[in-house]
């Protein structure tokens, strides 16, 4: 499902980017360039890190927490 609408990231890719070592909201928004635009999937893309595990040091999410965080997503909204 796409994450970031502005830059047409889903959830897939920003998993996949974080499997091969991205390890920082800074970094996803670099390499992919989510929550670039209009900064309104910054929490969906928060929401993926900590399922993925990502370490709370870096990204400011707890990965202690062992419940799944349901994933919030933005919604487009038809003109
Ligand atoms: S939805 Fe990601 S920057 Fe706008």
């Amino acid at each position: 499902m796409i994450v970031c609408v502005c830059k047409s990231v889903s959830d897939r890719t920003i998993r996949s980017s974080i499997a091969e070592g991205v390890d920082s909201f800074d970094e996803l928004q670099f390499e992919l360039g989510v929550a670039s635009c209009c900064g309104k999937c910054e929490e969906s893309v928060r929401d993926v890190m900590l399922q993925s595990g990502v370490c709370a040091s870096r990204c400011g999410v707890d990965h202690h927490q062992t419940q799944a965080v349901p994933l919030t997503f933005y919604e487009l909204k038809a003109a």
